[in-house]
């Protein structure tokens, strides 16, 4: 693939893809347009010789269809936490999540981009509780009925350096003295960025992932609460986490909905009613083999 488009590509895990496929053999022939809302948000991509960091907005399908022009395939990765209330998911969401997978299926055909990844999450679903995971299942099927060579992604939590999970209960920890934790028992496996990017690139060459969907785990289940104790303990800060009723977490979260850039919603306690963890065990494709949480997480949340 000489050149890719990649939406959502300046965040976290976007970000590791690129790096990915540009450090593979015939990677420093590939070239990236990465469109971001702010130039400034993306800059550690602009370092890459082979990275296009372009100020645009992808919701507008003219700018969508210029940006596509010339594009052997497409990465959408656009995805959010907090897209709102309401039915069947907030309007946030439905943008972000639905909208715009659309709009990239019909420009993306029009411009005879065929080859489409497009990352979800696991447990996206037409009647999962969340309008997060509503939207991911509306926007999937958005683009599967293009009949694209498309191939999905769906994602448990994702950790590694830069996350904003891990990494958010250890700054958190700095100041908080214990954690009132809503959802203590819901069920993650998370998945290193590294190994999912690794599994997106794999893809990109592989013609059998034509058409399928993966679901993408790490080695090991847990739950929140342990998730949590874990993070807290390796970045030097152990904490106690006390579970507390959804009620009162729905209240917590309605509060935070109310400061910018909360870290809970009532929609994020929807989603974890429903386990993050893959139906078959450990999950990767391609015959990847998962890293463990224990491997990674003290390089990056350590003192
Ligand atoms: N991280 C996880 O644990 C996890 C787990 C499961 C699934 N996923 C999915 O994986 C994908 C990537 O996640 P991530 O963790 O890399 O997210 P991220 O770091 O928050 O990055 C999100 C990207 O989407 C762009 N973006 C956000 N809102 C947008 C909007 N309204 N319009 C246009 N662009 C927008 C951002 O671009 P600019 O800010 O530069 O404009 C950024 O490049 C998402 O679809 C997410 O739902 C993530």
């Amino acid at each position: 693939m000489k050149n890719i488009l990649v939406i959502g590509g300046s965040g976290f895990l976007g970000s590791a893809i690129v790096r990915e496929i540009a450090r593979r053999p015939g990677g420093a022939e590939t070239f990236f347009t990465l469109p971001t809302r702010r130039e400034t948000g993306a800059k550690h991509l602009s370092v890459l010789p082979t990275a296009c960091v372009v100020e645009a907005d992808v919701h507008d399908p003219a700018t969508l269809a210029r940006l596509m022009a010339g594009q052997d395939a497409v990465i959408s990765l656009v995805g959010i936490l907090k897209g709102g209330e309401g039915e069947p998911y907030g309007a946030g969401f439905a943008r972000a999540h639905v909208e715009l997978p659309r709009k990239i299926a019909v420009v993306a055909k029009a411009a005879g981009v065929r080859r489409v990844l497009h990352v979800s999450a696991l447990r996206a679903a037409a009647d999962a509780p969340s309008g997060y995971l509503r939207s991911k299942a509306a926007g999937e099927a958005a683009l599967i009925d293009a009949s694209l060579e498309l191939t999905i992604f769906r994602p448990s939590v994702i950790f590694g350096r830069g996350d904003s999970f891990l990494s958010l209960f250890a700054r958190m920890a700095r100041v908080a003295p214990f954690f009132p934790l809503a959802g203590s028992t819901a069920r993650f496996q998370p998945v290193w960025v590294e190994d999912v990017a690794a599994t997106v690139a794999d893809s990109l060459l592989r013609a059998d992932s034509i058409g399928q969907a993966y679901d993408l785990c790490g080695p090991k289940q847990y739950a929140l609460a342990e998730l949590v104790r874990y993070a807290t303990a390796v970045s030097g800060h152990p904490r106690a986490v006390i579970g507390i009723p959804e009620a009162i977490g729905w209240l917590q979260a309605w509060t935070m909905e109310l400061i910018p850039n909360g870290p809970l919603t009532r929609d994020n306690i929807r989603s974890m009613r429903v386990p993050s963890v893959c139906e078959a065990g450990c999950g990767l494709p391609f015959g990847r083999v998962a890293t463990a949480l224990e491997l990674v997480a003290p390089t990056y949340l350590g003192r």
